[in-house]
């Protein structure tokens, strides 16, 4: 049970498995920040410099932005101000060089993980949750043409913006490469997390409310 401590949290789990509507629910239940590299990359990918502009296409033609670029951008992250009550890490690490700078990052600042998320899903699923996905152009709140429905038609539930986005990586063919990618890179780095006595498997296949207090009965 939470105790007011810090929490850090990890999750590994495939595109559209609900690794950013669980963390959002988190961030707010516990004002622990949800770290999302690829909301981050979404970010960086708007400016017009080089790195930019090799983001953008990383992330439009559904692959994996390179180690260091990544291990670069989350180190500096994890040391902010707003990450002092701890953090959910959603989308870091996916590969094995992630894993081990995550490592050497904890140690260096002197904190430890708690608790490494593997949401179920399986790949059916996965495709009809990606396909019916948009966010708020305001806040980022994610939603779902059926499972998670605007309360109010054309305004966002949380911020009230009227502006909604598509992820451009949601397209068929690229959402079979992301979901290769996860099965390939991602997935086996749960073997190191269960070696470690951190990894907690949850059935993501129910409603999001049943999913989260899944993950708040084991917090
Ligand atoms: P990222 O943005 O992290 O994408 P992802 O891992 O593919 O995961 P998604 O955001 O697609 O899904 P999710 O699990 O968050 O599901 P959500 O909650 O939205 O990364 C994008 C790209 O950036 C990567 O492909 C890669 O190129 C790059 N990248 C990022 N991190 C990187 C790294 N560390 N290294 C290298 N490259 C990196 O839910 C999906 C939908 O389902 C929503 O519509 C939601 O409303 C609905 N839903 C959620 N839960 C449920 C439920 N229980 N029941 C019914 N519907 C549900
Ligand atoms: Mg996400």
């Amino acid at each position: 049970m939470y105790s007011g401590q810090a929490i850090r949290v990890v999750f590994i789990a495939p595109p559209g498995s609900g690794k950013g509507t669980q963390a959002q629910m988190l961030e707010q239940k516990f004002n622990i920040r949800q770290l999302s590299t690829g909301d981050m990359l979404r970010e960086k990918s708007k400016d017009k410099d080089a790195l930019g502009k090799s983001i953008a296409s990383y992330i439009g033609n559904g692959s994996y932005a390179p180690d260091d670029v990544m291990i670069a951008m989350l180190g500096e992250r994890i040391t902010q101000p707003d990450c002092i009550n701890g953090f959910i890490l959603d989308g870091f690490p996916r590969t094995m060089p992630q894993v081990h700078a995550l490592d050497y990052m904890l140690v260096k600042q002197n904190m430890k993980l708690d608790h490494v998320i593997e949401l179920v899903v399986d790949d059916a699923m996965l495709i009809e949750r990606v396909s019916g996905r948009f966010t708020c152009g305001g806040c980022n709140k994610i939603y779902h043409d059926k499972y998670a429905p605007l309360i109010q038609e054309n305004e966002c539930d949380v911020c009230h913006a009227a502006e909604f986005k598509r992820r451009e990586d949601d397209k068929p063919e690229i959402l079979v490469k992301r979901l290769q990618d996860y099965h390939a890179f991602t997935r086996p780095l749960l073997a190191h997390y269960a070696a470690n006595n951190l990894l907690r498997q949850i059935n993501g296949m129910n409603e999001p409310e049943v999913v989260a207090a899944s993950i708040l009965q084991m917090l």
